[in-house]
């Protein structure tokens, strides 16, 4: 079943910031725009066109991320900078290298991103948010 691809938000989901779930809700809604071009069978051009929204967009939630966390002054924010920056690496690197047909790169693409975004956001900004939650300015 096909349905099953799609991203659906869960209240599990939320990092506790307003801001930064929908930001990650969002994120959802490119997946799923990109994982419905797809399916429809849509061309090359609005294919790349959303990878390249969806790429943009992820580049700046990384940065509206990073600087909403930075005022905390909570350790870790580091790694956390340099897990979104290997992410920005990989998906370029997939991307630049895509074969023919596109399609198929696209489709891994989308499970790539797909199983990153929602195992970052249950993991690493989900921990993160709750540390930043227990420092003593907060
Ligand atoms: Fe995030
Ligand atoms: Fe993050």
């Amino acid at each position: 079943m096909t349905s099953q691809n799609y991203v659906v938000w869960k209240d599990a989901f939320s990092v506790g910031s307003d801001a930064i779930d929908s930001q990650h809700q969002g994120m959802f809604g490119l997946l799923n725009d990109l994982y419905s071009a797809l399916q429809e069978g849509r061309s090359q051009k609005d294919i790349s066109e959303i990878v390249g929204k969806a790429h943009q967009y992820a580049k700046q939630h990384f940065a509206s991320e990073e600087a909403l966390w930075a005022k905390s002054g909570c350790p870790g924010l580091e790694e956390h900078k340099a897990v979104h920056q290997a992410y920005t690496g990989q998906v370029e690197q997939l991307w630049r290298s895509s074969g023919q047909p596109l399609e198929d790169t696209a489709y891994e693409l989308f499970f790539f991103l797909k199983d990153w975004w929602l195992s970052h956001i249950t993991g690493m900004d989900a921990q993160y948010a709750a540390s930043v939650r227990t420092m003593p300015s907060h």
